[in-house]
């Protein structure tokens, strides 16, 4: 069986490329490369390097004619679609309707898509939140990944492709970088690691920072596997339902790193939610699914991945 993985270069992808590569699976791999890194791409897949909205993405289409699509190419950052909202929209949603008209040409039997439940929600007034909650995303990225649920939808009700939206709070674990939705763990490892200090964003009256529900790559890369074989049509929260302040966060990797490097305060920015915690159930009735890799673990897994690519750059 052979599946197209877009963004296979980048963090949460590249895990889930390595896993599909062991679990014996063909892979083929689309990335531009604008965020990823080609050092993270399991050699065993095979790399176009080409843009998600590009039209010739057809021809790789019709020459892999793949089973299944993993589709987790994106422009990723809360700021940068407050700040270029149209820029946001021709890859998030025009990007990825491209890949949906050549999943149905080419018969792909179905995608699964890396939604966010950190920021489609908005600021909610139900925690943990769960997928029945009406989302209310207060980002241009948050609006364009509820857009394509909905395309989603379309495209069954239409055409009978199958899919199913994988709603992620705040990933983090090796190989993330430091710009996108959650990458304030690495963020703060990479600082302490320097020993620079970091910025910590709050909202007015709440020094303790956001509130967000941190799960490691390795758990979300297990729902990905899981979601080939089960999980049609449907929306599923992949999340801790934890909730960690960001200072909570600072202190467990200071304490772990064994650091007194104090952090400095910032205000929060634009498209930032102040709480964020999901609600699992879904993905543990349908998926079969709950996280495994308690947050200390993950962040200790984190830290050896940046103490050795440092050791590597000296
Ligand atoms: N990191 C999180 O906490 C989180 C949470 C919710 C959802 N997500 C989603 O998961 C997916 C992966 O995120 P990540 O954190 O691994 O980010 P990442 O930047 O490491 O990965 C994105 C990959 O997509 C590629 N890419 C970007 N634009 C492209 C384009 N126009 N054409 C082709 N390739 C392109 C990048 O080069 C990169 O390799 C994204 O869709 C993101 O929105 C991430």
């Amino acid at each position: 069986m052979k599946i197209l993985v877009t963004g296979g270069a980048g963090f949460i992808a590249s895990h889930i490329v390595d896993a599909y590569v062991d679990a014996g699976y063909q892979v083929v791999v689309v990335d531009n490369l604008s965020t990823g890194n080609i050092n993270n791409l399991n050699s065993k897949a095979k790399f176009y390097e080409i843009d998600i909205t590009n039209p010739d993405l057809e021809k790789i289409f019709k020459s892999e004619r793949p089973d299944f699509v993993n589709h987790h190419a994106a422009q990723i950052s809360v700021p940068v679609s407050t700040q270029k909202p149209i820029f946001d929209a021709q890859i998030n949603i025009l990007g990825t309707l491209n890949i949906l008209q050549n999943a149905v040409k080419y018969k792909v039997k179905k995608i699964i898509f890396a939604s966010t439940g950190g920021a489609i929600y908005g600021d909610a007034e139900e925690y943990p939140t769960s997928e029945n909650y009406v989302p209310s995303p207060v980002s241009p990225y948050a609006i364009a990944k509820l857009t394509v649920e909905k395309y989603l939808h379309y495209y069954n009700y239409q055409f009978g492709l199958k899919y199913l939206a994988l709603r992620y709070s705040n990933v983090f674990g090796p190989r993330q970088i430091p710009h996108g939705e959650a990458g304030v763990v690495s963020i703060f490892i990479e600082n302490i690691l320097r020993k620079e200090s970091s910025n910590l964003y709050s909202f007015p009256n709440k020094p303790d920072g956001m509130i967000r529900d941190y799960v490691f790559v390795g758990d979300v890369v297990d729902a990905n596997l899981l979601g080939l074989k089960i999980g049609n049509n449907d929306i599923i929260n992949i999340a801790t339902n934890k909730e960690t302040s960001t200072v909570q966060l600072y202190n467990q990797i200071a304490e772990i790193l064994n650091s007194d490097i104090t952090f400095k305060r910032g205000d929060s920015r634009a498209g930032d939610i102040r709480r964020s915690c999901l609600d699992i159930s879904k993905a543990k009735k349908i998926l079969n699914w709950s996280p495994k890799t308690e947050l200390k673990k993950g962040i200790i897994l984190t830290i050896k991945f940046f103490e050795n690519k440092m050791k590597e750059m000296k």
